[in-house]
């Protein structure tokens, strides 16, 4: 039996947040479904974030009133503090994340809190989680690199990654936030983790900056991660991240891992089709190789 390798699904959340022109409810919606016929069975679905500060994710509520939940597959989303998480109960989330990140400037400028103030926010969030039943995701950003401070050190990115865990967050979320890692930072970072938590509980999240993400996600794989986030035709970015481009993309991350031997249950074909679709409802080109190598005519789709 091969390996399984699980996708996380970001493109709804973080590949929209940032969008300049106002997405649609039906647009977003549309978009999770197809992801979910994909085979998909985490996609993110939006963000219970102040919508002063990220005015594209005011819809999360009427978004997640609205989708088809198929059984099997959790809808995340993310909850900075309580006022947040009570928005997601109210929509009956299954899931929320907690957002962290490494480095002090990053925190403040993303969730106006420094890292310490920041986890005693998470604290009831994932106490009332906990009593609830609802399982919690944490997120650290900046691990590999800070728009605001540059290098960042392992032993912060390792400290915020305990404390996450600790408080009982399921998995860990290791975010390249601007993308500017490479494989063998990457290697160093998952060992310097995996060193304070198990690596089951890890999961890689890069964005695409410096084209890395691939290889990025390839020496996580190595190291033990089998969780990675991605978002469907390399959509995204962070408000807070300057300069930042789009997650890895999702067809791009499956043919990589399914050409390697790993088993992702995402079915590519229909991954290329809902690039293309959200591209063209977008306005832009698609931001996935794979898809772009399998629409277009003259070029064999056929692998060698
Ligand atoms: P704040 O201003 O410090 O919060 O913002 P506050 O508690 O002082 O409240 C100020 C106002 O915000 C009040 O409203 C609150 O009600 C409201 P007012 O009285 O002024 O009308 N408020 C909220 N509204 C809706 N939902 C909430 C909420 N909380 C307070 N949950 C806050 C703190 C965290 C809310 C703010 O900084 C914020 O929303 N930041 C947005 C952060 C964000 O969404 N960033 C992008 C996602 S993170 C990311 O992309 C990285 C990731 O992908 C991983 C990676 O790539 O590294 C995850
Ligand atoms: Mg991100």
């Amino acid at each position: 039996m091969s390996d399984h390798v699980s996708i996380v699904e970001v493109g709804p959340r973080d590949g929209l947040q940032n969008e300049a022109q106002t997405v649609s409810v039906e647009t977003k919606t549309a978009l999770i479904e197809k992801l979910v016929a994909a085979g998909l069975k985490t996609v993110e679905a939006g963000a219970f974030v102040s919508p002063k500060w990220v005015p594209q994710m005011a819809s999360s509520d009427a978004v997640l009133a609205r989708i088809d939940r198929r059984q099997g597959v959790s809808y995340p989303v993310l909850t900075p503090n309580m006022k947040g998480y009570e928005g997601a109960r109210a929509v009956q989330a299954d899931t929320v994340a907690v957002f962290g990140a490494a480095s002090e400037s990053f925190s403040r400028k993303n969730i106006n809190a420094s890292i310490e103030e920041s986890l005693e926010r998470f604290r009831p969030v994932t106490e009332a989680a906990k009593a609830d039943g609802v399982r919690v995701r944490g997120y650290v950003s900046c691990v590999l690199g800070c728009p605001y401070e540059g290098k960042v050190a392992l032993a912060d990115v390792a400290r915020v990654v305990e404390a996450l865990y600790a408080m009982g967050c399921y998995e860990i979320s290791l975010g390249d936030t601007i993308g500017v890692g490479t494989a063998r930072e990457t290697r160093a970072m998952i060992r310097a983790v995996a060193g304070v938590v198990p690596v089951d509980a890890l999961a890689g999240h890069f964005h695409d900056t410096y084209g890395q993400a691939v290889a990025n996600v390839y020496a996580a794989l190595e190291e033990g991660v089998r969780v990675f986030d991605s978002s469907v035709s390399g959509l995204g970015g962070c408000p807070y991240a300057p300069g930042a481009s789009g997650n890895a993309a999702t067809e791009d991350i499956v043919y990589m891992l399914e050409g390697s031997g790993f088993d992702t249950g995402v079915d590519l074909d229909a991954l290329v089709e809902i690039s293309l679709w959200i591209s063209g409802a977008l306005g832009r080109r698609p931001g996935s190789k794979a898809t772009l190598a399998r629409s277009a005519r003259s070029i064999s789709t056929a692998r060698p």
